[in-house]
């Protein structure tokens, strides 16, 4: 799945002819020294449309355009701002790439050169390398259902991208490990927007071996007979009305010592959520095609951290299940069992998320003992109304857990917010007749899915539980996410958490 046909390039000084210019500029507008050089050598027009041009002052997110002089080598400039450089933070060098991307395709050039200088505590090569990381992750785009070849260029023309910088030779080395991250971001994205009769659990797990080929990575696959031989009847029983049969994937990396227990990421991944014989509403039930978005992170992160080979050994499960409703559907009142050997009572077909995750958490936990699990699913609408769109929902067991989540997330500019667990949701899950119930009250239902979970985390084990369902939508863009492609959130973060907690040198 390829999903941006741009080329990077870091190079020195050249006089190649390129159709646009692109160069970075402060607060109040004042350029950086490649920017003042470049200035010089045309007699100020730079600095003159930049004077002439009162609403651009160099802020972040602002950018500027103008022709070049006609004997030039560019036609076009840009001037991109990244505000006060004191305050700057990687992640805002990031979103000036993104920014970049944005305001070309506005004017629709091929090939860009970007100009690049260190920026307070930020190397040269260290700002190219992020520069590129932010214009590919903006330039994503799914198009692949779109018959008409005119439709997809209007979308885009730019194709090579060069990076103009003194010393670039570090800066292959900066971007490659970031381009990992790209490609595990640009496979969720991809799984999530891929509708419900084409992604189903059988050919996720085909995609899934077909991405990780070529990687260290080793896979489990359990069908819906191995699943109902080891006793999962709770994945099972949400998968039991589709035509499309369960499964479960267990990846497996080995970055550290073979002894030392991983960490496990385990993801959601209903393929399309009708609520079952709970039938949901028909207005927007399209948006649940994307309830496989946890599993896509935990797939696509996965990708990212086996291809930049990082230190660290991980366990990464998805459940797969299609929740339909059929004559072969479990229904409200059903009891079923679970591989944990616990009873559960079915209130709520609709409430299946944390069913198949129920059996995906012991699993992993019983075969692969982590020490660390983090699991990721769109599990309740209730999320979205306590936090909206913008910020994901973190219940956790573990404080110092919470803390590296949190400011791993702060780092690469993805927003968490704590969320409580407490014995009075646990009590709100106990059944009458069986061992405890899919669904509580109507208040706190994102609290009580949490309470659910937990049931079925073991003694010792730290764990967050992340409820993606409002950042997972996708309804809203930014920056570094254009429109429909807010599908891998989370893997920026969990990335980032494994390289300050497991790979510091
Ligand atoms: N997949 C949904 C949650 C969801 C809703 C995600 C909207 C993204 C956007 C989940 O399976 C669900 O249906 N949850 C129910 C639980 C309820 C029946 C206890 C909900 O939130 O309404
Ligand atoms: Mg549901
Ligand atoms: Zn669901």
């Amino acid at each position: 799945m390829k999903s941006t046909n741009i080329s990077i390039n870091f190079t020195g000084k050249t006089s190649k002819k390129s159709d646009t210019i692109v160069i970075l500029a402060k607060k109040e507008g004042a350029l950086f020294d490649c920017g003042n050089d470049l200035d010089k050598e045309i007699n100020g027009w730079i600095s003159y449309n930049i004077d002439n041009t009162p609403k651009f002052e160099g802020n972040k997110k602002q950018s500027m355009v103008s022709s070049m002089p006609v004997d030039s080598q560019y036609n076009k400039l840009v001037v991109a701002g990244v505000g006060d450089v004191e305050k700057l933070e990687a992640k805002d060098i990031e979103v000036v790439g993104g920014n970049i991307y944005t305001a070309i395709k506005s004017i629709g050039s091929e090939e860009i050169t970007v100009l690049v200088d260190g920026i307070g505590e930020y190397k040269a090569d260290d700002v190219a390398a992020r520069i590129a990381y932010g214009i590919k992750l903006a330039s994503y785009k799914f198009d692949k259902y779109k018959s008409e070849a005119e439709d997809k260029e209007k979308e885009e023309t730019l194709k090579k991208v060069n990076i103009q910088l003194s010393s670039f030779k570090d800066a292959y080395e900066l971007y490659s490990e970031l381009d990992c991250v790209v490609e595990g971001i640009f496979l969720s994205r991809n799984l999530t927007n891929e509708p419900a009769n084409n992604l189903y659990p059988e050919s996720y797990v085909k995609i899934i071996k077909e991405e990780m080929k070529g990687l260290d990575v080793s896979i489990e696959i359990l069908d819906e007979k191995k699943m109902q031989k080891l006793g999962m009847e709770a994945i099972f029983s949400v998968g039991k009305g589709s035509v499309r049969q369960p499964r479960m994937v267990i990846m497996k990396y080995i970055g550290a010592g073979k002894k030392d227990a991983p960490i496990a990421f385990v993801g959601k991944g209903v393929t399309f959520d009708t609520g079952g014989i709970s039938l949901k509403p028909g207005a927007g039930m399209e948006d649940m095609k994307i309830d496989m978005c946890g599993s896509a992170v935990v797939v696509g992160l996965m990708k990212t951290l086996a291809s930049r080979k990082a230190k660290v050994n991980v366990v990464a499960a998805v459940g797969l299940a299609e929740n339909m409703p059929s004559e072969h559907a479990y229904r409200p009142s059903d009891i079923i069992g679970s591989y944990k050997g616990k009873t559960i009572e079915v209130i709520n077909t609709d409430a299946e998320g944390r069913l198949v995750l129920a059996d995906t958490l012991s699993y992993v936990q019983k075969k692969h003992k982590p020490h660390t699990v983090i699991d990721l699913a769109t599990l309740t609408g209730a999320m979205m109304v306590a936090l909206g769109l913008d910020y994901c929902g973190v219940f956790s067991n573990d404080n110092d857990l919470w803390n590296e989540i949190n400011q791993a997330g702060d780092k690469v500019g993805e927003k968490f917010w704590r969320m409580p667990l407490d014995k009075s949701y646990m009590n709100e899950i106990k059944s009458e007749i069986a061992d405890i119930k899919n669904m509580g009250s109507k208040y706190g239902g994102a609290c009580t899915a949490a309470a659910f979970l937990q049931y079925f985390i073991e003694d010792g084990v730290k764990w967050s539980h992340l409820d993606i369902a409002g950042v997972a939508l996708g309804k809203k863009s930014s920056s570094l996410i254009p429109k429909g492609g807010s599908g891998g959130f989370g893997v920026r973060t969990l990335n980032q958490l494994i390289k300050d907690k497991y790979e510091v040198k």
